[in-house]
């Protein structure tokens, strides 16, 4: 039996030129190194240069994509990006990429689902490919998230950094078996009673303003370990496929020990993680395409390689996505 399948063509990353250690911060918030290792795994993050925006940044992941893909911007009829922080409240960032890349025909708009964002815009683009309403996708993950951080909160400024990651999705023809390359399943959750655990206290309808991130981490971590595994059973049950079929797992990367926790819960082995927090920090939309982006050109994701990807934020909103590289 014939099915379409949405199967990835391409991807690329971008980070922003400044690196950002823990004792830079330490410099001017009461916190350490020490601390910021033990409790997340964060060693540094990459901070977007002055006027630096979301979209410069999304428009060199989704180049690099491109290129990757050996795809012209031509051949793309949608873009779906995922930024807790676009350039403007509207229109869509995506338009601005859009434009950007000379492309002038198709769709091209943003999802807000926060740290979840990658995932819930692989599944978009996914179900739109399957539908045939488009060909070729470009999925975005960007943020300049080190602007909605409060400097003076040492417990969510030494969390959050800037980046961008892109995969370029292209309609195909599977088998319907788990064997076909491309997204086999796809899986969104979201539950609303969290939201005072991980917000924002601005934005145009409330204060008028953009404001700062607020998290009570302890709750978040509680509620991530759980539902990040419940979600990936999800994906395993809904394929028939087990943990020992996993090649690469790549997850939201928020703190090292929700992502030790999680691969321990589930039984899966240290070094089937791909782990990029330590150098990225959390970049929040923009994780999981810049780890998929750097295990793709280490050579470790090869073609034919099952990728579980999955992420937590706010909301809550949490996902998974298992695809056949
Ligand atoms: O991407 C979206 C999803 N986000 C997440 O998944 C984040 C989930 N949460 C976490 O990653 C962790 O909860 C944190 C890394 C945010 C915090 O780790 P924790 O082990 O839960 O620490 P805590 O919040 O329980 O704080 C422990 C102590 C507190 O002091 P007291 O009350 O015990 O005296 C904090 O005031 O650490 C203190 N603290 C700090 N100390 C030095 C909090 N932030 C800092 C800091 N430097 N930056």
């Amino acid at each position: 039996m014939s099915i379409p399948r949405s199967v990835v063509a391409g991807v690329g990353s971008y980070l922003p030129a400044r690196v950002v250690t823990n004792d830079d911060l330490a410099k001017f918030v009461d916190t350490s190194d020490e601390w910021i290792v033990e409790r997340s795994g964060i060693r540094q993050r990459h901070f977007a240069a002055d006027g630096e925006l979301t979209s410069d940044m999304a428009l060199k992941a989704a180049e690099a994509a491109l290129v990757h893909a050996q795809m012209d911007a031509q051949d793309i009829d949608l873009i779906v990006m995922a930024p807790t922080t676009p350039d403007n409240t509207f229109p869509a960032s995506a338009t601005t990429v859009q434009a950007a890349l000379g492309i002038h025909h198709g769709a091209a708009f943003d999802i807000q689902a926060v740290c979840s964002g990658f995932v819930y815009a692989v599944s978009i683009a996914d179900n739109f490919l399957k539908a045939g309403q488009f060909k070729n996708a470009l999925v975005i993950g960007a943020e300049t998230f080190s602007r909605l951080l409060d400097f003076e909160d040492r417990t969510t400024c030494v969390l959050f950094g800037d980046g961008a990651g892109a995969i370029v999705l292209s309609a195909s023809e599977g088998e319907g078996g788990v064997a076909d390359r491309g997204v086999l399943t796809a899986h969104l959750h979201s539950d609303g009673r969290h939201k005072e655990k991980l917000y924002v206290d601005g934005g145009p309808s409330s204060t008028q303003s953009v404001g700062h991130v607020r998290m009570i981490g302890r709750d978040v971590f509680r509620h991530a370990v759980v539902n990040i595994a419940d979600v990936i059973n999800e994906a395993l049950e809904a394929t028939g496929l087990t943990i020992a079929d996993i090649n690469w797992f790549v997850p939201h990367q928020a703190n090292k020990r929700i992502l030790d926790g999680t691969a321990k819960r589930i039984g899966l082995p240290e070094e089937k993680v791909v782990m990029t927090v330590g150098e990225h920090g959390n970049t929040s939309a923009a994780s999981v395409p810049l780890a998929l982006d750097k295990a793709v050109k280490d050579g470790r994701i090869k073609r034919g390689d099952l990728v579980l990807l999955e992420a937590m934020g706010g909301g809550f909103t949490w996902g998974s996505a298992l695809i056949r590289w």
